[in-house]
């Protein structure tokens, strides 16, 4: 959804990194983004433009004079688009772009271009680290460019090191933070997510259904839409959401430790793990063996994170989740006002297209004043930006309201 009828300039230098540009283009693509691509004369040395334009269904840009050039589009392709991306982006054009050169289609562009820039490096790992081209990103930074670091793996020049274009998701990834509202921007969001593993000995635990997938599509959203956003996992497969500082915790208790170490500096909490209850009283050292005809475990029970955070409460905005087989509304309200909630976003999780492990999930979004929001089926990350969105009007209300005070 980020990117449906989002308008992108990719622009490809002369690297052996080019050919990764056509994909990075398919997945834009793939997403409904319309791309428009201009290469360097010697971009077309290592892939040719008649390949983007496959892709694109566009005319690929070349050459500021001559009979391929459009009037006027050295000023214009800058200015038209919702965000540029230059991929692979080499030492050349770094330094170009530094210095405020205009020597080709590419450069002009750039420097008429009034859009959002996502400057993605991708060179021999020396040339990457001569204080030269370090300088000239640095200068590119300054001036409110978006840097990504170049990954480190084997080089096509045999180097070992930082230096490689970024995997095509990655960059998809930090282009979409470009193309969102930044309604988020300047606040510090904490987001919890997954199940909890509670040991009964070094090989079974108790655990639950979820797979982390809501809360990482918050954490994922949150950070496209500006914020600094901590993610406080539970164990699942899921991979760290690029952007998004990621801590890996095991239990309940662990959880609880890690959100309160870093509620104070929080605006937002989410807390949309599903945190275990109950805990084995006594978790044995050794494996227990398989020795009697019956067993029993005595459990106790978890610290409520929520709970614990509410007295900690200057001004966070707190939001929970409830995920119930029945009396939905009522069971989330209790909770919002146990727990002392800003929000509930509340999910039955009787349907098997809503809730635990799928990609989809149907919620409620009850605030603590107002009336609730039923939103139909939607993606997680759908879900994830309608949550948001309140939580910024939230945050909002806050800050005039403090203003004002
Ligand atoms: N929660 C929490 N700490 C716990 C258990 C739950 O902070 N030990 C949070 C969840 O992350 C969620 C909200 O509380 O945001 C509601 O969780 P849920 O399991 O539905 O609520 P419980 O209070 O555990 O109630 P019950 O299991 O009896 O329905």
């Amino acid at each position: 959804m980020v990117f449906a009828g989002k308008r992108i300039l990719l622009g490809v230098s002369g690297g052996i990194a080019a050919y990764k540009a056509a994909e990075l283009v398919r997945r834009l693509v793939g997403l409904s983004a319309r791309v428009k691509v201009v290469m360097t004369r010697s971009a077309q040395e290592f892939v040719g433009p008649l390949t983007f334009q496959a892709l694109t269904g566009e005319k690929v840009a070349t050459a500021m004079f001559g009979p391929e050039s459009e009037p006027l589009e050295h000023i214009s392709l800058g200015q038209e688009v919702d965000a540029i991306v230059l991929a692979p982006a080499t030492a050349n054009l770094i330094g170009k772009l530094a210095g405020g050169l205009g020597d080709d289609l590419l450069t002009t562009i750039m420097l008429a271009a009034t859009k959002p820039v996502l400057l993605c490096p991708a060179m021999n790992v020396e040339m990457w680290a001569n204080p030269v081209v370090q300088g000239n990103v640095a200068r590119l930074q300054g001036r409110g460019i978006t840097v990504m670091e170049p990954a480190s793996g084997s080089l096509a020049c045999g180097a070992v090191g930082l230096g490689r274009l970024p995997e095509p998701d990655l960059i998809v990834e930090a282009l979409a933070r470009l193309v969102s509202p930044q309604d988020l921007a300047g606040y510090k969001v904490l987001v919890t997510a997954g199940p909890t593993h509670e040991d009964f000995d070094p090989v079974r635990f108790l655990t639950n259904r979820s797979s982390g997938k809501q809360g990482y599509a918050l954490a994922r959203v949150a950070w496209r839409r500006g914020a600094a956003v901590t993610l406080v996992s539970g164990p699942t497969a899921l991979a760290a959401p690029y952007g998004v500082n990621r801590v890996m915790v095991r239990s309940a208790r662990d959880m609880l430790a890690a959100v309160r170490e870093r509620f104070v500096e929080a605006d937002a909490l989410l807390m949309a793990a599903a945190v275990s209850d109950y805990r084995p009283t006594q978790a044995e050292i050794l494996k227990i063996k398989r020795c009697h005809e019956e067993m029993q475990f005595h459990l106790t029970q978890n610290a409520d994170i929520l709970k614990q955070m509410a007295p900690k409460k200057t001004r966070q905005i707190v939001v929970g989740f409830a995920a119930e087989t029945h009396d939905l509304e009522a069971e989330a309200r209790r909770k919002m006002q146990e727990k002392q909630l800003d929000l509930i976003v509340a999910n039955d999780v009787n349907r098997p297209d809503s809730g635990f492990q799928v990609d989809t999930n149907e919620v409620t979004i009850i605030p603590r004043e107002g009336e609730p929001v039923s939103l139909p089926l939607l993606s997680k990350e759908e879900v994830a930006a309608k949550i948001l969105e309140v939580v910024a009007g939230l945050l909002k209300a806050r800050d005039w309201g403090t203003a004002g005070a």
